[in-house]
């Protein structure tokens, strides 16, 4: 089933002779359950890819719709609520709140929503995180594999439809990095939840169920990557 489809997306910055076309007429789609990693040499777009798939940006032309939803046709409230039910992103800095200790941080997106925290599931979301014996610590008591590891937490507490990560190991060393990547695979093989990560580690990609190469604002390569 397909789940996201993106068809002529373009993002421009600036105008005349100054623009800078950092995405150009992209078209691909990804199907329910899939693990894409997305890589590609600094600069080529992808960052503004990722922002175009999470709604928090606006393109110049295109469209993105993800499970049958145009996003940009929904006037800026309406996306707000699509975009914190139905996409969790993640990003290299982790971007917890500094002055929220690690369990306000995980339900904030629920209590944003006028969800109720359901004690059993977070406890057991604490424990596929490896954090259980954290949750009462501020970010900057944690480590950055610690942390990255909260942030997906919370990134899937509202059990998103697509989860989008943005270079997620780009600052671990690679003991932190594994863990992070064992983690997005556990949600992904046991829980079928659709994964789109942008990185520079071949280790990484290499996981995933599919490979799109970007260069220059286009889609250079898109492959099975195989098992
Ligand atoms: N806010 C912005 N204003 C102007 N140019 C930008 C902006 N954001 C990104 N760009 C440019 O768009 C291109 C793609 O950037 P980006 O998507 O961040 O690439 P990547 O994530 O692959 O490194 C680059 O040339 C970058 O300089
Ligand atoms: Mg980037």
């Amino acid at each position: 089933m397909e789940l996201l489809r993106v068809e002529h997306l373009s993002r421009y910055y600036g105008e005349g002779p100054a623009q800078v076309k950092a995405l150009d007429d992209v078209s691909f789609s990804v199907e329910k359950g899939e693990f894409v990693a997305i890589m590609g040499p600094s600069g080529s777009g992808k960052s503004t890819l990722m922002h175009l798939l999470g709604g928090v940006d606006k393109p110049t032309a295109g469209h993105v719709w993800l499970q049958g939803t145009d996003l940009y046709k929904l006037d800026e409230n309406a996306l707000a609520i699509f975009r914190r039910r139905q996409i969790g992103l993640v990003y290299q800095f982790y971007n917890l709140l500094p002055v929220l200790n690690v369990r306000e941080n995980l339900t904030l997106p629920l209590l944003l929503d006028g969800r109720n925290v359901n004690k059993n599931q977070l406890e057991q979301l604490a424990q596929i995180l490896g954090i259980q014996d954290r949750m009462n610590h501020l970010p900057h008591q944690l480590s950055g594999g610690q942390q990255q590891r909260v942030s997906i937490g919370r990134a899937l507490i509202t059990s998103p439809a697509l989860l989008l990560a943005d270079e997620p190991t780009g600052n671990l060393d690679s003991k932190n990095s594994a863990e992070v990547m064992a983690l997005l695979r556990y949600f992904h093989e046991k829980k079928g939840q659709t994964l789109l990560v942008i990185t520079h580690d071949e280790r990484i990609a290499c996981q995933a169920d599919r490979l799109i190469t970007v260069e220059d604002g286009h889609i250079a390569q898109d492959e099975a990557v195989r098992p």
